[in-house]
């Protein structure tokens, strides 16, 4: 790999431009009185959970603990099947291989690039117990029909939000419409740590108790464990980096946005898809995912803007039931889009801290591959 000056997304840039803040929470956390979970863990679940506009949140290590967690709160483990998208990050799958449960995946909206509803309703069997709704890209999910498909059948929606911090769908954001929901704060995420971090949310008390012990080996007080749980409690070092950029989290959720609809703006009328915002939905885009017309112009593409210094991501290459890990063990509905999409899409740089020069370079290199092309 080359020297990349312009990233897909760019996190030190995200640490740099808030440096004295940041290194002031660190310092803080290193002369508190103690190192794990604390104040520090406390206040941002509070501020985080307030923000989504719930009531609870449980810190945990990473968003693939946090949907496990999840799934294992609302009673799901083995002989249960959850269906959920095979064109996702690998870890929405794992989380559920996690909870001992069956993943059943289904095909995607070719518009929106999340889980089809209709489709889900193909799927189910007596065994089914949950739909884990992943608003890819930043772009919330179909909420409306999958919580009437839940409801109709007696499911529990599990929301990954690991891409969708501060998206909304009706003015309400993602992670307060199902049962439970998922958070990453892996480094790039629109809310990002300087490490492994995420959390779940959810309005039921009950859920929340069961959670706070599950995280930590069941204790519900130190040395004593009720129930048999885990270990993955949130670092307190994180929890206060996190509160610094939580707290300019819709700045950068407004710049992501304006990037965006400049890269609209500036490549509309060039050979590829551009992503869509539905009516009544708010995109944060996590990424600026753009579709070629087929593989070879998708990684011909790819090629010439690495030969620019532009890194541009694929998101993803190989659904998860393409991957040798569960190709032919899973149960699947049709997957023709899952896997055009592998083919075709392409992550452009965007990341709040992305300079409008940056930003104009990528789409100037965009253009003159197509104009090559002629
Ligand atoms: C859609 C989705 N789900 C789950 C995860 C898992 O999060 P983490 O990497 O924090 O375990 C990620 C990020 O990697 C993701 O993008």
């Amino acid at each position: 790999m080359g020297h990349f000056p312009i990233q897909t997304a760019d996190p030190r840039a995200g640490y740099l431009a808030l440096r004295p803040e940041i290194d002031a929470a660190i310092r803080s956390v290193l002369e508190g009185p103690g190192y794990i979970l604390g104040d520090a863990v406390a206040r941002f679940e509070a501020e985080f959970a307030a923000y989504i506009g719930v009531s609870h949140g449980i810190g945990v290590n990473n968003g693939t603990d946090a949907l496990h967690l999840a799934l294992r709160a609302v009673g799901i483990g083995a002989g249960d099947e959850v269906i959920t998208v095979s064109h996702t990050a690998v870890a929405t799958v794992t989380a559920i291989a996690m909870a001992g449960a069956t993943p059943v995946l289904a095909d995607v909206d070719p518009r929106t690039r999340t889980i089809d509803p209709a489709l889900v309703e193909e799927l189910i069997t007596p065994a089914t117990k949950a739909v884990i709704a992943v608003h890819l890209y930043g772009h919330p999910a179909h909420l409306e029909e999958l919580l009437l498909l839940c409801d109709r059948h007696g499911l529990v929606l599990v929301e990954d939000c690991a891409q969708s911090h501060g998206a909304e769908w009706k003015r309400r954001r993602t992670g307060s419409f199902g049962r439970v929901a998922a958070f990453s704060f892996y480094p790039t995420k629109n809310l990002g740590a300087i490490g492994d971090a995420g959390m779940v949310v959810t309005d039921d008390p009950k859920l929340a108790s069961q959670l706070r012990l599950i995280r930590q080996y069941g204790w519900d007080r130190p040395q004593y464990s009720l129930v048999p749980g885990w270990n993955t409690r949130l670092d307190p070092v994180q929890a206060a980096i996190l509160s610094v950029k939580l707290k300019h989290l819709d700045a950068h959720t407004a710049r992501r946005r304006a990037l965006a609809a400049n890269y609209v703006a500036q490549l509309a009328d060039l050979p590829l898809t551009m992503p869509i915002q539905r009516d009544d939905a708010k995109h944060v885009y996590h990424l600026f995912v753009v579709e070629a017309r087929d593989k070879h112009t998708r990684d011909g593409l790819r090629e010439h803007l690495m030969e620019q210094g532009i890194n541009a991501g694929i998101h993803y290459p190989f659904g998860v039931h393409q991957q040798p890990a569960y190709a032919g063990k899973l149960r699947t509905g049709s997957m023709g889009m899952t896997e055009q999409l592998a083919q075709t899409v392409l992550s452009l740089p965007l990341y709040p801290e992305l300079s409008d020069t940056d930003h104009g370079i990528v789409c100037r290199k965009v253009r003159a591959f197509f104009e090559a092309e002629r």
